[in-house]
């Protein structure tokens, strides 16, 4: 079957994640803060995705955001920052406004070009998701942005992928996902997608019961393989 519907995860994966804490540490007066942004970066998404799979597994969920600020908290306690509300609040409003990726408009708008249906499908809470969208101008290049607050549930439960085939009719095997979490594209490809790991840091591949059909370094390209 052709692929017809690329859908993509969104936090990693089109936005980078880490843009919110190394913005904040480029920020003038927040010298303190520079030495810490990494490990607070690797720790909020750290702790994000683990709140998220517990939640996921107790079904105690809530909307993605609350899961963001929890983590947050962690990562700033496990800093010595917890003190510093201001800097909470900065983080988390960066987070509102993370880049995209260099090469995601082009991308997204050479599969527009090949007829293909865009969407994203994520943990994020609509609002979040819009205003990342917005922030990065990508409305003009995604047909849908799908939200598993419709299914109450964080990925990677299979209700979540069922939300792409109930949204565009599409078969399962006409569908390229793309994400840059191993784990979610292990379990897209466990439900039946054609599924890209975005491995843009060399890590190994994770050691679940499916694997990523391809690995690639970043999304450039993306639009040569669902042509294929
Ligand atoms: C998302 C997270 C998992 O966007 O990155 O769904």
């Amino acid at each position: 079957m052709p692929i017809t519907t690329c859908i993509f995860d969104a936090y990693g994966t089109l936005f980078d994640v880490a843009a919110a804490a190394r913005r904040a540490a480029h920020e003038p007066g927040r010298e303190g803060f520079a030495p810490h942004w990494p490990r607070i970066a690797e720790n909020w998404r750290l702790k994000q995705l683990q709140y998220s799979w517990l939640r996921a597994i107790t079904g105690d969920y809530c909307q993605f955001w609350v899961v963001t600020e929890e983590a947050l908290d962690w990562a700033l306690e496990a800093e010595g920052l917890d003190g510093d509300g201001e800097l909470r609040d900065r983080l988390l409003q960066l987070y509102w406004e993370l880049e995209a990726y260099p090469e995601v408009p082009d991308m997204l708008r050479k599969l527009k070009s090949q007829d293909q249906t865009t969407a994203i499908l994520s943990n994020g809470s609509p609002a979040m998701l819009d205003a990342a969208i917005q922030s990065a101008d990508l409305h003009a290049c995604l047909d849908d942005c799908l939200s598993v607050e419709a299914v109450g549930v964080f990925k990677p439960d299979r209700r979540v992928y069922d939300l792409v085939g109930q949204r565009f009719g599409c078969a399962k095997n006409e569908v390229l996902f793309v994400s840059s979490n191993g784990w979610d594209a292990a379990a897209a490809a466990g439900y039946g997608f054609t599924t890209v790991w975005v491995n843009r840091a060399g890590d190994p591949v994770d050691r679940l019961p499916a694997r990523p059909h391809h690995v690639l370094s970043d999304l450039t390209a993306i639009p040569d393989l669902a042509a294929r």
